[in-house]
């Protein structure tokens, strides 16, 4: 089935009312194998049970930095043993990492920006496995960055990945949930988290680039804290920086 932008635009106006488990069954139904969530190993975990529970088969990569916190790793292991689903990992390029790292050590981030390190270690990786589907489904939430998130729709061709002949849809469920419909999902469901949400963490990405936030700071304030708020997105949603 070739989905064309203007169906994409029509889901995204169709559904944007819709609950998650609805729009993530669009994705299932639409894409079959040729769709996976993209699981961060944070609150996102709902949608790997959402999908569970909506007893269609689905897929779930991860991209493994190689910086990820220990928490993080833990989770993906639950999580695979408890949903019975192969997290299919995608390791950065190994010359690549090392080029980068005998040339600028292991914190270039904090004196230059995020842009190379997360290039290496995401964005690379995620290239790479969206060139083999034709749909994913992230865990994005308009309320996650007032700088970057506020427009995120339920579905978007994702012009940002998408290759000459291959139009990638990207699909949101959460857009329209708020932090805490997740977190009451999350315990209403006992679905596993991450431990780090236990010790501060709200928005969790690489161990040297997030850290707590306090009471009352927005939850992205944690991430890259070092640089300006419009430009904490590090290239997977490229597409949300006009
Ligand atoms: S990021 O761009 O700043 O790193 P964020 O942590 O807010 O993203 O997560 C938003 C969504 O991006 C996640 O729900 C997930 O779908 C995707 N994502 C982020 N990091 C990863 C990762 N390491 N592996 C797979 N998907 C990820
Ligand atoms: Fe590198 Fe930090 Fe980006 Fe992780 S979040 S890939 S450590 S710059």
């Amino acid at each position: 089935m070739t989905i064309t932008k203007e169906t994409v635009q029509q889901w995204a106006a169709d559904f944007d009312a819709k609950t998650p488990q609805e729009i993530l069954a669009l994705a299932l139904d639409n894409f079959g194998e040729n769709a996976a969530i993209s699981f961060s190993g944070a609150d996102d975990v709902v949608l790997v049970d959402m999908a569970a529970r909506l007893g269609k088969p689905f897929r779930v990569f991860s991209l493994d930095t190689g910086r990820l916190h220990g928490e993080t790793y833990r989770l993906l292991d639950k999580v695979r043993d408890k949903y019975k689903v192969s997290i299919e990992i995608c390791f950065p390029d190994a010359t690549l990492v090392e080029e980068m790292v005998n040339k600028k050590g292991m914190f270039s981030f904090y004196t230059e920006d995020h842009k190379e390190c997360c290039g290496v270690r995401k964005v690379a990786p995620l290239r790479k496995k969206l060139a083999t589907l034709d749909a994913w489904i992230t865990g994005q939430r308009k309320d996650q960055s007032p700088g970057t998130r506020v427009s995120v729709p339920v579905v978007q061709p994702d012009a940002a990945f998408s290759g000459p002949g291959k139009s990638l849809v990207k699909f949101n469920p959460l857009a329209n949930w708020t932090s805490e419909q997740v977190w009451d999902y999350i315990r209403a469901y006992e679905v596993p988290y991450n431990e780090l949400h236990e010790k501060g963490f709200t928005s969790i990405g690489c161990e040297p680039c997030t850290r707590p936030v306090l009471p009352n700071q927005h939850e992205r304030e944690g991430r890259w804290w070092w640089e300006e708020a419009t430009k904490k997105e590090c290239g997977l949603h490229v597409v949300n920086l006009k």
